[in-house]
């Protein structure tokens, strides 16, 4: 193993072991190499002559670039576009996003976290979390309703289990209890289980309930104190849609700092928050396992990302980060989210006012939603993968088929207007097939 990834593991035993045994056999030999990223660093600060260190080109000072490229990105600073952005991230992008992160989640506060790392978006946040934490055979917990990219980044990248639980009891509330059992469950054949909680839901739009949060956060706790190693994900892709009675804030802040057999990792990012999917913006933060700052464990961790960012993607793509970073120092940015978080609400809200006042019930119900950008259906009758088919042939109307039973519909990308037409023409089509 390279020596510098024995003295990033040392740290990270120094502060809590249990991290250490946490890691994959890849985690572990994770680490920045003291290459040509640092040897440029040190330059940028004492080549006051020439410095010709790293492989960007450079004109009277300022990075070079072609006109036709710069054309339409005026607005921005030559600096703010061309150059590499650094392994982990614009710094002034990180302390921002930081800030806005301890902002809209109180039970942050008071918390020892990391800054956040940027990442190629959500996805790629992902994939540093299977990497650096799962081995083939690995458990991986979450509910039955999940995002099916999941299966590529952590069962056929890595090899994990993906072990599912049942996501709603039959009265509609969030399945906590099998969630703690299928983790308890796992604990007994691995002494360590990875648990990625994602909410608001992809497929489900359901974000959990104050109390619901509390004996989620409490029971993988305990868990973790009666002595199995846990490293729990929040995937927070769709952060801040919240459009009914639910908690308002991510389940890290309630697990940060609160077990030192717990790691909680944060993911999130500008993808679906401010809707600029194409941009590719992303973090991944982690918390320290105890109250006290633990700079050895979260200095050692985000070196060990930035080692698996530089032998990846190198770094991100500089312009995004500029153009999120501008957009979280402007003085309409609040104001501006606010607008668009009301139609989503609106259109959320309308989907279920229509789904309660129509009567589709012979052909399907619907599973809790009260966040994001989806809700399902429950198909009483017909084949999911059948009616998808038949929808969009008959209709023209695109859904997606979860599996044999659930359908799943974007009502972010139905006006409020059509709501109505949608879910007809939905019934009308399990009718057809009937
Ligand atoms: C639950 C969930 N996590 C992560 C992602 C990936 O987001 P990104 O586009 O930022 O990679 C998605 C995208 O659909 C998602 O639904």
């Amino acid at each position: 193993m390279n020596p510098i990834a024995v003295e990033l593991n040392e740290l990270i035993k120094k502060d809590n072991p249990k991290v250490y045994e946490m890691l994959s056999d890849l985690g572990k030999s994770l680490f920045m190499p003291k290459g040509i990223l640092t040897q440029s660093a040190e330059a940028k600060e004492k080549a006051y002559k020439f410095n010709a260190t790293i492989g960007t080109a450079t004109e009277n000072g300022k990075p070079m670039y072609l006109d036709c490229i710069y054309e339409g990105l005026k607005a921005f600073d030559p600096k703010d576009l061309f150059p590499y952005a650094p392994a982990t991230g614009k710094p002034e992008l990180r302390a921002k996003w930081k800030e806005k992160m301890l902002k809209e989640n109180p039970a942050m506060n008071g918390k020892y976290i990391s800054t956040p790392i940027v990442t190629n978006a959500l996805t790629h946040g992902l994939s540093i979390v299977a990497d650096m934490f799962m081995d083939n055979g690995d458990y991986v917990v979450m509910p039955d309703m999940f995002w099916g990219n999941y299966r590529l980044t952590f069962s056929v990248r890595r090899g994990a289990e993906i072990s599912t639980f049942n996501t709603f009891t039959d009265d509609g509330k969030f399945d906590v209890n099998a969630l703690l059992e299928k983790v308890k469950e796992c604990a007994k054949i691995k002494d360590k289980v990875i648990i990625i909680l994602n909410f608001p839901n992809n497929p489900a739009g359901y974000m959990p309930t104050v109390d619901e949060g509390k004996a989620i956060a409490d029971g993988l706790i305990e868990i973790a104190n009666s002595g199995t190693k846990l490293v729990v994900v929040t995937d927070d892709a769709y952060f801040g849609l919240f459009y009914e009675d639910s908690m308002t804030e991510s389940l890290f802040g309630y697990l940060a700092g609160e077990s030192d057999n717990l790691l909680a990792v944060k993911l999130d990012g500008a993808t679906k928050e401010e809707y600029v999917w194409g941009f590719r913006v992303g973090f991944i933060t982690f918390g320290s396992t105890n109250n006290t700052p633990q700079a050895n464990l979260l200095g050692a961790l985000e070196k060990k990302v930035a080692g698996l960012i530089r032998g990846t993607i190198s770094n991100c793509p500089h312009p995004s980060q500029t153009f999120v970073l501008k957009a979280l120092e402007h003085p309409n940015f609040y104001a501006d989210k606010q607008k668009k978080y009301e139609i989503m609400k609106a259109r959320g809200l309308k989907v279920k006012e229509v789904l309660n006042n129509s009567d589709y019930s012979d052909e399907f119900t619907y599973y809790p939603f009260n966040s994001g950008y989806f809700m399902c259906l429950k198909l009483k009758n017909v084949d999911a993968e059948t009616l998808r088919v038949h929808l969009l042939e008959k209709y023209g109307v695109g859904t997606i088929s979860v599996n044999k039973s659930d359908l799943r519909i974007a009502f972010s990308c139905i006006e409020v207007e059509q709501v109505q037409e949608l879910f007809d023409i939905i019934y009308k089509g399990c009718k057809d097939l009937a």
